[in-house]
């Protein structure tokens, strides 16, 4: 027999798993509104015309080698990374006490991140909304923090948040708590505090001595505009935080597969700098030695080039507001056809997702009945609807609910 034999059967990965069924499903009718990725008014995935521009012109330049990078990545990159999120004059980084590393996305950035405030600041206590993006736990437990906990976000009923219990919360988390933030665009919720309210979290966190950690995942994919998407997280800077924000380009730049994140970091003292840098260097070192280059050259050079910068915020435009766009037709539709209930929330709602309050049973009804694929919590990505499908997900939808 195998040594591995064993080894217990993991459970599936739900994103993952409905877009495979979703892919597999023969129904003419069929939509995916599961993984969160973009998909354009035909339901097609869509590569940025700025990014195919730009790498078309790499293909032809035979300067581009396949060298390694160095640990902590491309400089250019983190630095025009680092730069988009605080704002170009940001005194934190003309004072050089900000900084990035160049990640493996997101998560990557979330894991490297994690590992610093364990290995080297023995944190072990870390807070997720409640609901958070599923990996979260895994990334930080797996990365050292032994006691996860949670913080209240949604009130189910007023479907919005429940900042009276999300405030109480971490007013009774112990010092030296990671709280795990999401930037812009909550995933799965598509609701944000508002200002006021970033201002009284970050009052709480002040006085309670807790470590932000920003998870970026959208920004400029939310409302359109990088800088209102980075208020949070400028404004804990301004407040003299010392912070750590995971930032992805996988949706703002459509580049999913390619593995591109910074993860920035906002210190209080420039001297600490290169000891973190250091410190940094054997923790990506250990665990994939250096990241890949072909994502962050493409970000790069759009970052640095105002013509196609330009364009690339115009990308940025069409797709937020194709989301908006479809987020009231969905609505529209539901109050066309009387569906019991308010819906205003989708609308309200921000980003990729809409937490649109059905329940487990009704998602499961539509994925069965209807070839409509959707998260067990009620999550859709907006975008996979379009004006030929929306009607027919407002119908599906009227009869989960009145059923
Ligand atoms: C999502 O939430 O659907 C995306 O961020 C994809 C993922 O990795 O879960």
């Amino acid at each position: 027999g195998s040594r591995f034999q064993d080894v217990q059967q993991g459970p599936p990965i739900e994103v993952f798993q409905l877009n495979r069924m979703f892919m597999e499903d023969p129904h003419q009718s069929k939509i995916n509104l599961s993984i969160g990725a973009y998909r354009d008014e035909k339901g097609q995935p869509w590569v940025l015309p700025v990014v195919r521009k730009m790498e078309k012109q790499m293909a032809n330049d035979e300067t581009l080698l396949h060298e390694y990078l160095p640990v902590l990545g491309m400089e250019q990159f983190t630095a025009a990374s680092t730069a988009m999120l605080l704002g170009e004059d940001s005194p934190a980084l003309a004072a050089g006490r900000a900084f990035g590393v160049q990640t493996l996305s997101g998560t990557g950035s979330l894991r490297v991140g994690a590992e610093l405030l364990n290995k080297q600041l023995n944190y072990t206590n870390f807070y997720y909304s409640v609901p958070t993006w599923e990996n979260h736990h895994l990334v930080f437990v797996n990365s050292g923090f032994t006691s996860p906990r949670t913080y209240r976000y949604w009130d189910a009923k007023a479907r919005a948040i429940d900042f009276e219990g999300l405030i109480e919360d971490l007013r009774n988390a112990p010092e030296n708590s990671v709280i795990l933030l999401h930037a812009c665009a909550h995933n799965p919720t598509g609701c944000d505090p508002t200002h006021e309210q970033w201002e009284k979290i970050a009052d709480v966190m002040e006085e309670r001595k807790l470590f932000p950690f920003f998870d970026s995942a959208y920004q400029g994919f939310a409302s359109g505009d990088l800088d209102q998407d980075a208020w949070a997280v400028r404004y804990f800077v301004q407040r003299g935080f010392e912070l750590i924000c995971a930032q992805s380009y996988a949706k703002n730049f459509g580049l999913y597969n390619e593995r591109v994140g910074n993860l920035a970091i906002v210190v209080s003292d420039p001297s600490v700098v290169q000891t973190l840098r250091s410190q940094l260097t054997w923790i990506v070192r250990g665990m994939y030695s250096n990241p890949p280059a072909h994502g962050a050259r493409v970000v790069t050079n759009v970052l640095a080039n105002k013509q196609l910068f330009d364009e690339w915020k115009d990308h940025i435009k069409a797709m937020s507001s194709r989301v908006t766009a479809m987020r009231e037709a969905l609505r529209a539709e539901l109050v066309k056809l009387g569906t019991p209930g308010n819906w205003d929330h989708i609308v309200k709602q921000i980003g990729l997702f809409s937490y649109t309050g059905l329940t487990q049973r009704q998602a499961e009804y539509l994925i069965q009945e209807y070839h409509i694929y959707l998260l067990k919590s009620g999550r859709i990505n907006v975008c996979g609807l379009n004006p030929s499908n929306v009607q027919y997900m407002a119908r599906a939808m009227h009869d989960a609910v009145t059923k």
